[in-house]
Formats: C-alpha cells, structure tokens, sequence
C-alpha cells in the first residue's frame, strides 16, 4: 500500500534522457528541488506565525543546457507540446498556464539585471500536484536553482526563495505566504524547517528519530475552490488584525480575540481564533517534538486540524474522513497525530506514526479511505530531504 518514493538519481537519468528524446540537446546543468509537507502551522505563514515544515524527497527535476539562441525552448515529461517564449524582454505572465511558474521565475532574475540566454530543458517531476504539496513551489525553486547554474551565480537562499514566491504572486495568482518555497530552498536531510515568519528566520530542527514516521496521504481530491478560497482566507485575516487594531498577528492574544468578538463578526473571529490559537500550537509542537513529547503532540495536531475545519474551513469531507481514520487507529495502533496538511479543501493528510506500524497504517487508511469514499488514495511515507540543489553528474 506504501507508494515508493521514486530516486532522484532515476529522476535525473529519466530527465537527461527526456531532453535528448524531445529537444536532442544533451544535459550540463540539471537541478532538483522538493516538494513539502508541514506538520504544523497552517494558514498562518502570511499571519506572521510559525509554521514547521520539512522538504520531501519527491522532486521537481530540470535538466537542460544553453541553446545558443535568445529562446526558451522547455519540454515536460506530461508529454505537453514543446513550449517556446524569447528570454529578451522582461517576461510577462503568458500560456500555456504551468509556464508561468517558469517565466515568473525567469522575470526574477531578470529584475536583479541578469540577461538570460536561451536554453533547452526538460522538466519532470516526481511531487503529486493539486496534492497540497507545493510541486509549484518545488517547479519554481527547480528553475531558480537550474538559472544559476546558467548564469553561473549563487542567490543567497533566502533570497531565491523570496524571489520564487513574487513569480508565484505575479505569475500565477496566488498570494502565498512564505512556507512553501522556504522548505523548498532550506530544506535538508533529517532537518524540519521550522519557520518564524515575523523575523523571516528559518530553523533547521534535527528529525532523525528513526522510530517516526511521517505518512502523507493524498485524498486525489482538489475543490476548485481552493483559488478563491485561499485570497479570501488570507483577506479575512488581514481585515480581522486591522479590526483588532494590532500591527502583527504575534501581538494579538486569545483575549483580545475573545474581547473584539462582535466587533469582528463571523466569520473573521473565528479566522482570528484560528490564526492565535494556531500560532500557539506550533510553538508548543515544536517544544513537545524537542523532548519527543508526543503524548503533547498528538492534541496539537488534532486540534490544528479541527481549527482548520470549524474555523478557518479550509478543510473537506475527504481531508476529515482521512484524518478521522488515523484518529480511529489511535495511539494503540501507533498513530501520534494526523491533520490536513497544506492550503486545503482537498489535498493530503498528514500522519506521524511510529515507524514499526507505519505499513499497517498505511494500509487501514487505504482501504477504509476507499471503502468511505470509493477513491483510492496514494500514501506515502517521507524523511526530511535535501532541498533545492544542482545535481552534480556522478554523485
Ligand atoms: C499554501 C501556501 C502557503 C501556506 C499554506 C497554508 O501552501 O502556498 O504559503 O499559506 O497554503 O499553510
């Protein structure tokens, strides 16, 4: 029932040889950047909060090569038709759709004075998409890593992750937070990444415990919703911290929430309630998770999930069926705790078990999940993983 995470040497190889296939270009530069889960912290990167991370090893790969010409000519392993844009002027949002995560990112470099020269690539990727797992965060941070291997330069990390989130903003729409393209960026082996989103820091938290297991499961549902759904959440917060009267969501306590209840009307006192409370969470999460606290952990992930679905109702009847199963399993059967995980209303789970009953846990929610729903599910187990990087022929 575990699906097993593809290697990213096969990734690579898989690439290299795409390209050759579709553009008859031969790969120097190939670049790799993860996908992300966060075990907890939700919807409240844009609040000011924190929020914990880590880079899965499921990745966006390019493998490309400098054309000699002023062109962009991509090719994708979902058999698209080869798409081509001239890399002279300052790139503007065009189509096909995906291709804006590329040009976005293009545009980045373009606006710190960089002048692009063409290039062939070939992308592929291994991160489910529509499965609240950031494989746009991870595209983006593949094409900023694979730019500076073109332009031979080195963006400081934190800047090629903020860089990625603008082409995201500008490109594709989304007003994202920062999470998923710090995870993406930061990312590293055995290491959470746990972000304060005030000071913009991250914090690489060691995760090695080999008794733990981190499940994703993704319900193969995405509600369309989830574009205007995801605006309007982060609209309701900043109208409701405007309301409060407070400059950041980290000066406001749950009494002040509680105090300007009827001021702020439903449903932003309870998107108040959702964002304070979250933010309390994390911090306490990532202390229980210090002291391998998990009798502590296992409440803090339930109600991050029950927040997100009675207060902030980003969740879904597939995401509560999921997460309701784990909760069925229980301690007893190895289960520490399980929410959605990511923007919402549709996506995966997440489940931390213990290591020696993560395949028969994968299995019960496979099949009930099935039984409930009639949608087979795909369920995963992942490590903290190296983040975005130019992969290196050999090693
Ligand atoms: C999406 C966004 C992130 C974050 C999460 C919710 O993944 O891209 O910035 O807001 O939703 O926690």
């Amino acid at each position: 029932m575990l699906q097993l995470n593809p290697h990213l040497n096969d990734l690579v190889s898989d690439a290299h040889a795409g390209l050759m296939s579709t553009l008859q270009a031969k790969a120097n530069i190939t670049a790799a950047a993860p996908g992300r889960v966060n075990l907890i912290g939700e919807h409240i990167d844009y609040c000011d909060g924190f929020v914990m991370p880590f880079a899965i090893d499921r990745y966006v790969v390019i493998a490309g090569r400098a054309n000699g010409t002023s062109e962009a000519r991509i090719a994708t392993a979902l058999g698209n038709e080869i798409t081509n844009f001239s890399v002279k002027p300052l790139l503007t949002p065009a189509t096909p759709e995906w291709s804006n995560y590329i040009r976005g990112v293009v545009r980045g470099f373009q606006d710190r004075g960089h002048h692009i020269p063409g290039f062939d690539a070939y992308i592929l990727s291994s991160v489910p998409g529509g499965a609240g797992l950031s494989s746009s965060a991870a595209l983006e941070c593949a094409m900023a890593t694979f730019l500076e291997g073109l332009l031979d330069t080195t963006l400081q990390t934190r800047e090629k992750a903020l860089l990625c989130q603008k082409a995201e903003h500008d490109f594709a729409h989304v007003p994202c937070g920062i999470m998923d393209q710090y995870a993406s960026a930061f990312g590293k082996t055995n290491r959470l990444v746990l972000i304060d989103c005030h000071s913009g820091d991250p914090e690489l938290v060691p995760f090695e415990n080999p008794d733990l297991t981190v499940l994703i499961s993704n319900t193969m549902v995405h509600h369309q919703l989830s574009d205007g759904g995801y605006a309007l959440r982060r609209k309701h917060t900043e109208d409701g911290l405007k309301l409060i009267g407070k400059s950041s969501w980290r000066e406001v306590s749950m009494e002040d929430v509680e105090a300007n209840w009827d001021t702020l009307g439903d449903p932003i006192n309870r998107r108040a309630r959702h964002v304070v409370g979250e933010i309390t969470r994390t911090q306490h999460a990532a202390k229980a998770l210090a002291r391998n606290d998990f009798e502590a952990l296992g409440p803090l992930m339930a109600a991050s999930h029950d927040s997100l679905r009675d207060d902030f109702e980003v969740s879904c009847k597939e995401l509560d069926i999921m997460v309701d199963i784990a909760r069925r399993i229980g301690r007893i059967g190895g289960v520490i705790g399980a929410r959605m995980t990511g923007g919402g209303f549709g996506g995966s789970t997440v489940t931390l078990c213990q290591s020696n009953k993560a395949a028969d846990i994968a299995h019960t929610l496979a099949t009930e999940y099935a039984k409930a729903t009639g949608i087979q599910p795909q369920i995963f187990a992942s490590r903290p993983s190296k983040g975005a990087h130019l992969v290196i022929p050999g090693h």
